[in-house]
Parts: structure tokens; sequence; C-alpha cells
């Protein structure tokens, strides 16, 4: 089957091209001896999961704890969770998940550490830990000069060991340009080098150092540090990658088709896909470098200036490409929020031939299902 005889909307994802991405990462890391644990909230599946174990993936970091528990359901190990935790659902969660695999959690404070410690205490289990240092995006985490304080005062949790640390430079999302992504790459290699050196200082190792993002990996990778990498967007791409030039537009592997509907006026097209294909988002953390709501491939004279829920609104500079009954395929601003938006992914071929669907089985609310 050919993606024209596909029912629009529909998330496509070129197997070529998203193998080109994931084996572009790989030989990078190796290339420097580093690991990637990649964050598999970008996809939210299964299969992709595997897809980035079979190119070299050595561990997994997750956004939810669905994605944690999925993981490990299928046999996965080396599991990492992204944030804290309080509630005491999903501490019995984090203590389940460390009876079955190689678990760890994130944290950046005392009074968490407490409750999972007493928790893990009458479990008795031990629940390992990375300390979340802070490198600028200011979404949890210590001050890198404190790492070595909080470790110590963490140390009075018997049922808590420490692994090492862990941070993520999101704020690198408010790059604009190429030129400007370097100095958010200072930002995460020098938050990671203080909180190393000020652990080292107190007698404190680490065994792992983990970090990353898309868009920093090609600066940080060679860190003398970090041995883990975490890049989740990097599977896909998107425009906002685009946008600072960290993949380019043959780089992009998820798309969404949609066929052109309407032409009301001179000026206007509508096409059948809306936000609940391609998302409202324009950008993470501030980002201001993505106009409109997508990239029409082959066309860049085209603007998507406005979306509706199921529709979107094109217009055009100049001579109009654009006709009714048209398919065409957008790149998202954010393939992370696209992804999340779908029950699977259509996989084609570079000459668009459809291979087969791959399912988006990790997102929506697990726990909610199981606990009816
Ligand atoms: C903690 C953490 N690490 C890594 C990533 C991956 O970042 P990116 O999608 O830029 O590769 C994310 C994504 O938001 C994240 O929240």
């Amino acid at each position: 089957m050919n993606i024209n005889e596909i029912q629009t909307p529909a998330i496509l994802v070129d197997l070529d091209v998203l193998q080109h991405n994931l084996n572009k990462y790989a030989e990078e890391a190796a290339k420097y001896k580093k690991q990637i644990w990649p964050m598999i909230k970008t996809h939210k599946s299964i299969e992709m999961a595997t897809l980035q174990r079979q190119y070299g993936a050595t561990g997994f970091l997750c956004g939810t704890l669905d994605e944690a528990e999925a993981l490990c359901e299928a046999g996965f190990d080396n599991i990492m969770y992204a944030y804290p935790v309080a509630a005491k659902v999903s501490i019995d969660r984090v203590i389940a998940l460390s009876k079955k695999c190689n678990f760890i959690l994130r944290m950046d404070g005392m009074e968490s550490a407490v409750m999972v410690d007493e928790a893990a205490k009458k479990a008795s289990v031990k629940i390992q830990y990375t300390l979340i240092v802070d490198s600028g995006l200011h979404r949890f985490g210590v001050e890198p000069e404190q790492a070595a304080e909080y470790v110590n005062r963490i140390s009075s949790c018997d049922n808590l060991i420490f692994k090492g640390i862990s941070t993520h430079p999101g704020h690198v999302y408010g790059a604009a340009c190429k030129d400007e992504v370097s100095k958010y790459v200072l930002d995460e290699c020098n938050a990671v080098a203080t909180a190393v050196n000020v652990l080292k200082a107190a007698g404190i190792s680490c065994e792992i150092i983990s970090s990353g993002s898309t868009p920093t990996f090609w600066g940080a990778v060679c860190d003398a540090n970090i041995n883990i990498y975490h890049p989740g967007n990097y599977i896909f791409h998107d425009a906002i990658q685009m946008s600072t030039e960290t993949a380019s537009e043959e780089e992009c592997a998820l798309s969404i088709l949609a066929s052109v509907i309407s032409h009301p006026k001179e000026d206007l097209f509508i096409c059948d896909a809306g936000a609940k294909c391609l998302g409202l988002d324009q950008g993470a953390h501030g980002n201001a470098s993505v106009s409109g709501h997508g990239y029409v491939i082959g066309h860049p004279e085209v603007e998507i200036y406005s979306l509706n829920e199921e529709h979107a609104f094109l217009r055009t500079e100049g001579v109009n490409p654009l006709q009714i009954g048209d398919k065409i395929a957008i790149i998202p601003n954010h393939a992370c929020s696209a992804a999340n938006l779908t029950d699977y992914y259509i996989i084609i071929d570079s000459e668009e031939n459809v291979l087969e669907w791959i399912p988006v089985d990790i997102r929506g609310n697990r726990t909610r299902k199981l606990s009816k």
C-alpha cells in the first residue's frame, strides 16, 4: 500500500530516516565510548525502544512510571525514571520496579528521599538513585556546588544507594539558532564538572554521570565527565531541531500526512490535520525559533498560520503550489507532542510504501486502566 491510499490525517514514520538518526547518534557515542540511554517519552513505544536497543542503547530514561513499568515488563533492564516521586502510589511503584530490574530513580531533595527510604525499609528493598543537578533549566535539581552536601545528607537514608548525578539542559530550547546551542552545552558540562569535583573533594565517586538533550548531544558527547547521554527527540527530529540546525529536513523521520480539503479564499487553504495531530506546541521552554504550526515538506513557502482541533489553515507567499485533493506531509514543531496524539505510527519506506503499523503502546494513563 502506498501512502496515497491512507486515510488522512495520519502520522507517518520513515524507517530509513529513523534508522539513520539512531545510527548517527550511536556511532558518535561509540566514538567517545559513551552510552546512550534514550529518553523514551518521545515515542512511548516498546517497538521503538527495541529498535533503539538494536542501535546500541544500553539503558532507557523514562518520563512516566508507566513507561518504566512497560519497559520492565517487556524485559528491558537499566531503567531510569527522570523525576522525583512523592505520592505513595508512585513510591510503591518505584519499590516494585526496584525488585524487578536495575531501576534508578532521580532525586533532588531530602523530604522525598526520606519518604522513599521509609517505604523501602518497610519493603526490605534498596532503591538506587542519582542526584539531579540543575544545569540551567531550573526544573528540579540542586545547585552543582551543593551536590556533596545533599548526598551526605541523603546518606543517612540506609535504603537509598547513591549511583551518581543526572542533569537535563532543556533550557537549550531557548536557543534560536545553531550558534546559540554551544552556550547551553557549556552550561551542561560546567554544571556536571562542578558537581563531580565537589563530590570528589568530599570523597564521593559517581558510577553514573548522565545528561543530555538532542541539541546539546553533539557538543557534549566528548565531555570528560558525562558517561551516559539521554537524547529523546533525536529518534524523530522535528521543525524545532531544524530551526537550530540540529537536524536537516531530510533527518526528520516523523510527519503528519494531510489532505488539502478546502480553498475558500484566494490566500487560504485548509487541510484535515489540526491541533489534535500536530499539537499546539510552538517550542519547549520558550523557544521562539519556529513560526507557525509545522513545516510542509517540500513547501517552505507555505505557512501553517493557525490550527483548529481537526484542521490547519495554510497560506502561501507568491505562487500558490497547492490544490484541493493534494496530499501534504507536515513536520510538526515538536515531534514528542505529536507522537503522543496517535495510537500508532505508520511506518513507511523511502518510496512511501507502508511497511507496518507500530503501536504507541505506552501513552495514556495505564495505572487507571490497571486499577479499575
Ligand atoms: C529529563 C530529560 N532528559 C532528556 C530529555 C530528552 O531531551 P531531547 O528530547 O531534547 O533529546 C528530556 C526531554 O524533555 C528530559 O525531560
